[in-house]
């Protein structure tokens, strides 16, 4: 059974927003896109700068250390030099509360 940790607020994290979550030591990005919460790895796959410090436009975080970006919603990359993908997470809201499922989706 899939127990959700309630990470953040709706009212933190308002469309077009970011916010970097800790969730078990593993750092997560929160991204609002449209009013729709996304969660996926914060750490770029490329190397590990942090993507939090990223502009988040639309759907795509770009990474501010060799201009990857990714689709917060799949994780995809979609401009090299990063290749692999990030992993992403399941989002339930409940009221204002950001509740995710710790183990990413396979
Ligand atoms: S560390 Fe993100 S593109 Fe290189």
């Amino acid at each position: 059974m899939t127990t959700f940790i309630t990470v953040a607020t709706l009212s933190e994290l308002g469309p077009g927003m970011t916010k970097r979550v800790t969730v078990s030591g593993h750092p997560i990005l929160l991204a609002n896109v449209d009013g729709q919460v996304y969660a996926c790895d914060d750490t770029c796959t490329h190397e590990d700068s942090s993507l939090y410090l990223g502009c988040l436009k639309g759907a795509l975080i770009s990474c501010t250390l060799h201009g990857s970006r990714f689709d917060v919603r799949s994780g995809l990359p979609q401009e090299e030099p990063a290749t692999e993908s990030l992993k992403t997470y399941e989002i339930q809201i409940e009221g204002d509360e950001i509740r995710i499922d710790p183990n990413p989706r396979t």
